[in-house]
């Protein structure tokens, strides 16, 4: 059912403070109503919605399925007696709801839109030289600057692990890809994609671990993590390589201690694979390859207050 992530609506205290933090992470901003919308250069599809509220919290999560997928996840919601009811948020589009815990999800109608940007230059790896008599950088990359491509992935703090796969894969339809079982779990759309579109991790109570953005390459992780602690905003932990979904990662923090990730090179599951095997390990197991520091005692504070 779920098969794209749309965007997501976080209520914040000063827009303005955000304003200058994800457009300095990349993103481009405009003012809706009351709101900030920031979208990804090249690309026509919201991804956060800011609204002004008393405290730092993720407010909802807006998903994408076809018309077939609204048929059954309808049929679904209501086999698991979740009500429907009007958007909190004063946006009209698709259907809303709560998952178990509290946290409100909107789903449409929508594809994930097309990006406009250029594909990035291909890579060179032994047995796989696939750039021949093209520079992967010249003068011009002394100006590159982190460019998202699309939100690819956040990952929630749930109280309970468990019982947020279990809706989230048995009524929402996503899939489970690899887990540190009741710690951590990542969950990939119905129609396969990106290695995890959610994931979850246990905490006291719910909340937003961190928003995470396809960037063109591994200098783009770097050169928009460096703009970024360059002016003052604080370190969340990278570079480094993941485990869980393979993909190269440095989290910064936001202005209210949240994290954004940029990242690049995840694994891709094909909707229809029936060859995967999920890990599941120990929590440790799938933060990192390698990293340039051991992640931080904080990576795992839930910092978004209890409601
Ligand atoms: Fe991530």
């Amino acid at each position: 059912m779920i098969r794209t992530l749309l965007h997501v609506g976080m209520t914040v205290p000063e827009l303005e403070i955000g304003k200058a933090f994800y457009e300095l992470f990349g993103l481009q901003s405009r003012v809706v109503g009351n709101d900030l919308v920031f979208r990804c250069e090249g690309r026509a599809q919201d991804q956060i919605r800011l609204m002004q509220g008393a405290k730092k919290k993720l407010s909802y999560t807006a998903f994408g399925t076809d018309a077939s997928g609204m048929q059954v996840l309808l049929a679904n919601l209501d086999r698991a007696g979740v009500n429907k009811a009007p958007s909190p948020f004063g946006e009209s589009e698709g259907i809303w709801f709560q998952d178990p815990h509290g946290d409100w999800i909107n789903v449409q109608i929508a594809e994930a839109a097309p990006s406009a940007l250029q594909p990035p230059v291909e890579i060179n790896a032994p047995g796989h030289y696939r750039r021949i008599g093209e520079r992967a950088c010249d003068v011009s990359s002394l100006k590159k600057r982190a460019r998202p491509r699309r939100l690819g992935h956040l990952i929630k703090f749930t109280p309970d692990v468990e019982r947020s796969v279990a809706f989230y894969t048995k009524v929402l339809g996503m899939k489970v890809s690899d887990q540190a079982q009741g710690v951590l779990a990542f969950l990939r759309g119905a129609a396969g994609g990106d290695h995890h579109m959610v994931a979850f991790a246990k905490s006291s109570h719910t909340g937003l671990h961190h928003l995470s953005f396809e960037v063109g390459d591994i200098d783009e992780i770097e050169i928009g993590a460096q703009t970024l602690l360059r002016a003052g905003y604080r370190d969340g932990f990278g570079l480094g390589r993941h485990v869980g979904g393979s993909n190269y990662f440095h989290y910064i923090r936001d202005p209210w201690n949240s994290l954004v990730e940029y990242f690049w090179d995840i694994d891709v599951i094909a909707e229809d694979d029936n060859t995967w095997v999920p890990m599941n390990v120990a929590p440790e197991e799938v933060v990192a390859v390698w990293a340039q520091t051991p992640p931080p005692l904080e990576f795992v504070v839930n910092f978004e207050e209890r409601e």
